[in-house]
């Protein structure tokens, strides 16, 4: 539940969204920049505030499953309905054909939109009262590391954006996003909602995007990059190439958490900020078992080591 001072920070925020002005909203998996998903004169402030290509599409959060009609075109396909159903409030984004109340500004003009229930009570509450959608990418300038806590989305835009402040994000990597409107269904990125517990739900296989450059658009190879170089190790050459970078004067942060798959997620990116905060060049990395969550986290770690632009 709530606190009684969260309900003012709510109604402020919903005047905010309907100035058609920007609110950074929590969510279980990171922050979000939210925008009035209706207005194209607000959701091209999103596109400027992250300097994000206005051609990426963005996600429209809504409050219920129930809302799914007013967003996506009909007919709905079943397996949106049933995997709403089955995974919402929760960190899977569903993609859908739109109706026309999404901005196109939302989708960059394709036909889709990507659709979600967030499971954080503020947020909930906060579409339950604004009773609109808002899109919203995650709330970092375009190509840095998501937000996981109010205090980093302060940081990315200098206090500028009003934040919405719902604690430390549960999940702490992005969305699972599923794309409904092909056949085979396809895991365009995986997140907390795995393929198979997907599968479980449809009762049959679904695609996977193989690894390398991904079918979701924006989705670029060096995306969640912090300043310093990541390099992805295995366990046992993790301290030998430790040694030999600091031998030639780098400043070396390593990730090797001897933790549960949950807590590196929810942990990664926050690691990820300190190492640029303590101005490591480079971040030797040893990734989790590529399986269930840990398939999102290597896809995040990957994207971080992937060649800049
Ligand atoms: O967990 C999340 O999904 C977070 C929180 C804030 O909800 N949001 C998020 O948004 O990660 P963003 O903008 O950083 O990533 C959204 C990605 C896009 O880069 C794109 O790859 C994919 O979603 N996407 C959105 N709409 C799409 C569409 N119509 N077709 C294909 N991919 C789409
Ligand atoms: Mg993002």
């Amino acid at each position: 539940m709530h606190r009684a001072t969260d309900d003012r920070a709510i109604d402020d925020a919903v005047a905010t969204l309907r100035a058609g002005e920007l609110v950074a909203i929590p969510t279980e998996t990171v922050y979000g920049l939210a925008a009035d998903a209706s207005s194209d004169q607000a959701v091209a402030k999103i596109f400027a505030t992250k300097g994000r290509p206005t051609g990426h599409p963005l996600i429209v959060h809504i409050a219920s499953v129930d809302e799914l009609s007013r967003w996506a075109a009909t007919p709905i396909p079943e397996t949106a309905m049933q995997l709403g159903r089955a995974f919402w409030p929760g960190p899977l984004t569903i993609i859908v054909r739109r109706s026309s109340l999404v901005s196109a500004a939302v989708t960059g003009g394709r036909d889709t939109v990507g659709i979600r229930v967030p499971d954080h009570p503020l947020t909930l509450e906060l579409l339950r009262r604004f009773d609109g959608g808002v899109a919203a990418p995650s709330a970092n300038r375009f190509g840095r590391v998501s937000p996981t806590t109010a205090h980093d989305v302060e940081a990315e835009f200098d206090g500028h954006v009003l934040v919405l402040d719902g604690g430390p994000c549960r999940v702490g990597v992005e969305s699972t996003i599923v794309d409904t409107t092909v056949e085979p269904i396809v895991v365009l990125r995986p997140g907390a909602v795995t393929a198979e517990q997907i599968e479980a739900v449809l009762g049959r296989p679904v695609e996977r995007t193989a690894q390398g450059p991904s079918r979701a658009p924006g989705m670029l190879a060096s995306h969640y990059a912090p300043n310093a170089t990541v390099e992805l190790v295995d366990a046992a050459t993790l301290e030998p190439r430790a040694e030999a970078l600091r031998a030639d004067g780098t400043r070396v942060v390593t990730i090797h958490p001897h933790v549960a798959v949950e807590e590196y997620a929810r942990s990664l990116y926050g690691w990820l900020r300190a190492a640029d905060r303590d101005g490591a060049d480079v971040v030797l990395a040893v990734p989790p078992a590529d399986e269930g969550l840990g398939a999102a986290v290597c896809d995040r770690l990957r994207k971080a080591a992937g060649p800049r632009s």
